[in-house]
């Protein structure tokens, strides 16, 4: 069942088959270097999207690579909770990127993610709202990562992005990036940059698709993309009227005061 996936560790859910709980012990003294770009998501709200915007400025690595000798600047990518953290990034020492998004349409999308990869021990969406919403997934609950990160933002050197207003508008969004990272892009550098991250382009893209880390953690019967299709309100074609109005309930009771608007619908 789900409890066999999970491993919690530091009260947060991670993934037995991968997780490396040496290094997550010792993660608060991982050295940052001043030029690291972290990104930092909950699943499903467009790592690898950004990813792919940021490689042309950085060298990544997607296999196992040491991270002490890691090329600098280094892209990292990570779904932890804001007190996982290195503290090296508390001391506002390299720059973290935060991508949200309408926590309805991760759900969905980790559903199918879920039933996708064969990581699902839930038959239905219904059942799969439930784990959701009281956070007995894979990274723990939605609502306390987002509150947690951007409730401690003066801690850390942060930008929020929202992924519908990446979709909405890309070169707007990267440009934004450029900024806050203290690049400047040419005209044909920028262009090339939003070419490449257009879903078009990614959706059949291995790299972007992590066809091949998938199967390594995973096996190779997974079936399906990981990028599937890409909507804003993705969650219209799975909620019911009920599930939306007790998902509305709960977000409206977590999210009181939050400042951070959201976009729910294209
Ligand atoms: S993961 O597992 O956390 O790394 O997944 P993550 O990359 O954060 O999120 C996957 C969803 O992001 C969508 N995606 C994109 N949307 C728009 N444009 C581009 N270029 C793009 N690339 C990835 C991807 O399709 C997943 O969302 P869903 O709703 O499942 O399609």
């Amino acid at each position: 069942d789900i409890d066999r996936l999970l491993l919690k560790l530091k009260g947060y859910y991670f993934d037995h088959l991968s997780v490396d709980i040496g290094f997550i012990e010792n993660l608060d003294d991982f050295e940052i270097r001043e030029d690291d770009v972290f990104i930092v998501t909950y699943p499903k709200s467009g790592t690898i999207w950004l990813q792919q915007l940021l490689i042309p400025f950085f060298e990544y690595n997607f296999q196992k690579i040491y991270l002490g000798k890691r090329p600098s600047p280094g892209l990292l990518s990570t779904h932890l909770s804001y007190y996982l953290v290195p503290r090296g990034l508390k001391n506002k020492r390299a720059k973290i990127i935060y991508v949200y998004r309408n926590p309805k349409d991760v759900m969905c999308s980790y559903f199918h993610f879920e039933k996708n990869v064969k990581l699902q021990f839930t038959r239905t969406f219904e059942e799969y709202m439930i784990l959701f919403l009281e956070g007995r997934v894979l990274r723990s609950l939605w609502f306390d990562h987002i509150k947690g990160w951007y409730e401690h933002r003066s801690l850390f050197n942060i930008q929020f992005m929202m992924y519908e207003e990446m979709k909405k508008d890309l070169r707007g969004s990267v440009l934004k990036i450029c900024k806050f990272l203290g690049k400047e892009l040419s005209e044909e550098d920028m262009d090339t940059v939003v070419r490449q991250a257009t879903f078009e382009n990614m959706k059949y893209d291995p790299l972007a698709n992590y066809d091949k880390i998938i199967t390594t953690a995973y096996g190779t019967n997974v079936k399906g993309h990981f990028l599937r299709k890409v909507t804003i309100g993705d969650w219209k074609s799975h909620m019911t009227v009920e599930q939306n109005e007790s998902f509305d309930k709960i977000f409206q009771r977590e999210m009181k005061d939050f400042l951070l608007k959201f976009i729910w619908d294209v």
